[in-house]
């Protein structure tokens, strides 16, 4: 099926740009978070996003405004869900609780609803198995920041119907995306390479090869990466690289996955990137 109305389960970072760019597009899109307040802070950085594109020349005024005349924002699941093509979850990192919110969602929505997990590395199987729908999910992995980047990585799951496939294809060319397909295998193809290349980079700081300027440095200039893998760890969150890169050690056994003692300590004491202030680098309030 062609995917034309969504519902996005958590409006952080993720679910607002996943919201925006999919009412741009032409979806009818529900944004649904737990708090009003949650809500006004997506709607704000919707807003914020849109007049950026405005004054860059990527969207004109009558564009944005057919675009928020597509999206509502709800607490409410059930009504969220009650009527969607598809259900597209981006809440935090936790097996559990994308678990929970999709049995909870499956409650409300129609039966030929499809479910997609922008998880960035947690298995595709396991979250559909809590359903009564495994055939109908999918992972539809977006990157930071939503609008900007271009890639769709989608990941199919053991029972993953072909279909999603093609209608999750179907949904990256309207969105204006470049999709990848990649089994479901942990981290998938970007965060398992993303998070090694991070993690590598701490170890290189631990061992005083370089400063973490200059390791950026190295891979912005001589590999033109956009941003150095220090950098990127403080804008992801040095909590959320951690949580990944435990959780890709004890799944593929790899010590190259194992984290490094300096992320640890960094967690633990909250230099926790551009979120709390401080990381790899110091970050204007
Ligand atoms: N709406 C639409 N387009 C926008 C926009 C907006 N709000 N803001 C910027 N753009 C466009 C610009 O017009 C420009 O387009 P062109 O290339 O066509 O000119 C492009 O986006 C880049 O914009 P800027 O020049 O303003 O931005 P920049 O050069 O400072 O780069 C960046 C910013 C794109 C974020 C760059 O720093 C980058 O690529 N950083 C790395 C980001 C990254 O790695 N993200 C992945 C994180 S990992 C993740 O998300 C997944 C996970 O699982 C944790």
């Amino acid at each position: 099926m062609s995917w034309s109305s969504i519902a996005v389960l958590g409006a952080g970072t993720m679910g607002a740009g996943i919201a925006q760019v999919a009412a741009r597009a032409g979806c009818r899109v529900i944004l649904r978070d737990l708090s009003d307040d949650a809500l006004e802070r997506a709607r704000d950085s919707i807003d914020a996003s849109l007049a950026k594109a405005i004054s860059l020349g990527k969207a004109t005024a009558e564009e944005r405004d057919a675009a928020l005349t597509r999206l509502e924002f709800t607490t409410s699941l059930d009504a969220a869900v009650a009527d969607v093509d598809l259900v597209l979850e981006a809440v935090p990192e936790d097996l559990a609780l994308k678990q929970r919110l999709f049995r909870e969602a499956q409650a409300h929505c129609r039966a030929d609803a499809d479910f997609a997990t922008n998880t960035s590395s947690l298995s595709i199987a396991t979250i559909a198995a809590a359903t009564d729908r495994p055939d109908r999910v999918i992972g539809l992995h977006f990157f930071n920041p939503v609008p900007v980047m271009k890639l769709l990585e989608i990941v199919r799951g053991e029972a993953t119907r072909e279909s999603l496939v093609d209608s999750a294809r179907g949904l990256a060319e309207r969105l204006g995306k470049t999709a990848i397909l990649v089994r479901d295998t942990p981290g998938f193809a970007t965060s398992r390479l993303g998070v090694l290349l991070g993690l590598e980079a701490m170890r290189m700081v631990e061992s005083g090869v370089a400063s973490a300027q200059d390791i950026d440095t190295a891979m912005t200039l001589g590999y033109g990466h956009p941003m150095g893998p220090l950098r990127l760890t403080d804008l992801v969150g040095l909590d959320v690289r951690l949580g990944i890169a435990d959780y890709l050690f004890a799944t593929l056994g790899s010590e190259a996955f194992r984290a490094p003692e300096l992320l640890r300590r960094m967690v633990a004491e909250g230099l926790l990137g551009k979120k709390t202030g401080r990381g790899f680098y110091e970050w204007g309030s």
